[in-house]
């Protein structure tokens, strides 16, 4: 069962110019919501790749299509009758995208989407301390069979790296106070719950800080939370190998949650869109460059003012859609 609730749905999935027999890749499975749509526009002869680096998620779908009905006998999403070869799931970074696509004799494909960022079932999980709310370890890995915890960050990086780390992925304007009580409590005990954390960034920040609406942790986390799944560097591998494998025409639609994410997609995408990068005192172009994909949202897509009153974690939504030329 998951308790996702699925973000900018209709506007993804319309935005993706979905037919039937398309093969398409949702990078970020998550609770499934977006795959599920894809399947009911793909139809039977089309084909889902779906990614996802938490294990939890894939076997979740998994349930969670054999409950309709059993994708070995073949099971109806709406309208369309779909089969075990409708779907190949991966549990794998998206960055592995060519590779793995490559592995399935798969070297283009019609459709890419993906909603970054965690989903609500990895929020609430309590193994992986992604929230600030109660008491977990202090993990935050989305894949847990691999990489470093936050508790290994936060207990072995050198002040000036955690200080850039809240900084540049949390926009935290009271970096190097937290970071200061971090370095200061970890030479008494080295951090291994999220409630220790807490504490040390509540007695950091200013009375005034506490009372504003989002929790004094949240920033702290989010960073985090960043560093330990090397989200940036993920989405940068991501989103030149989804440009380069797209047919003529296809569509790839990408929902980010945050400033940096954001950035990181807007001027990747603009570059791919770009033709000529040459100085522009240059007379005549000699880069010889050609535009990859043409912007089809200029100005990111966001949630509707009842998305957002219906799933509070919508607001920051932004949903940004190109086409390859
Ligand atoms: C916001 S959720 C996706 C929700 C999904 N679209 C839905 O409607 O249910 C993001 C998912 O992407 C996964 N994810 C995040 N970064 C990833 C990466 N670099 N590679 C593969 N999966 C990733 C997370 O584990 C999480 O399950």
């Amino acid at each position: 069962m998951t308790i996702h609730t699925t973000v900018l749905l209709k506007e993804t999935i319309d935005a993706l110019n979905l037919k039937e027999g398309m093969i398409v890749v949702d990078a970020t499975l998550g609770g499934g919501g977006h795959s599920l749509e894809v399947l009911k526009k793909i139809g039977k002869t089309g084909k889902l790749i779906a990614f996802d680096r938490d294990i939890d998620a894939i076997d979740r779908f998994k349930d969670r299509i054999s409950a309709k009905g059993g994708p070995a006998f073949g099971w109806k999403v709406g309208s369309a009758e779909v089969h075990d070869e409708n779907i190949k799931l991966f549990h794998d970074n998206y960055s592995a995208l060519k590779d793995r696509l490559t592995s399935i004799d798969i070297f283009s494909v019609d459709a890419i989407l993906a909603d970054l960022g965690i989903s609500s079932d990895q929020l609430v999980d309590e193994k992986r301390g992604i929230s600030f709310q109660g008491d977990s370890p202090l993990d935050m890995r989305m894949d847990m069979t691999k990489g470093m915890t936050a508790a290994e960050i936060v207990n072995t990086y050198d002040e000036q790296d955690l200080i850039r780390i809240l900084k540049e992925f949390g926009d935290e304007q009271y970096a190097h106070s937290i970071v200061r009580n971090i370095v200061a409590q970890r030479s008494i005990k080295p951090f291994s719950n999220t409630i220790e954390l807490v504490e040390v960034i509540e007695r950091s920040v200013p009375g005034v800080y506490k009372r504003k609406k989002i929790h004094p942790a949240t920033k702290t986390f989010q960073a985090l939370r960043i560093e330990v799944n090397q989200e940036l560097e993920a989405l940068g591998s991501f989103l030149s190998q989804a440009v380069e494998i797209l047919k003529k025409n296809g569509r790839l639609a990408i929902i980010t949650f945050h400033s940096g994410e954001d950035a990181l997609v807007k001027w990747t995408l603009r570059e791919n869109a770009r033709g000529c990068i040459c100085p522009p005192e240059f007379p005549v172009c000699r880069c010889q460059q050609k535009p990859i994909v043409e912007l089809i949202t200029r100005k990111p897509i966001v949630p509707s003012e009842n998305e957002v009153l219906s799933n509070p974690r919508a607001r920051s939504a932004k949903l940004r859609v190109v086409e390859r030329v």
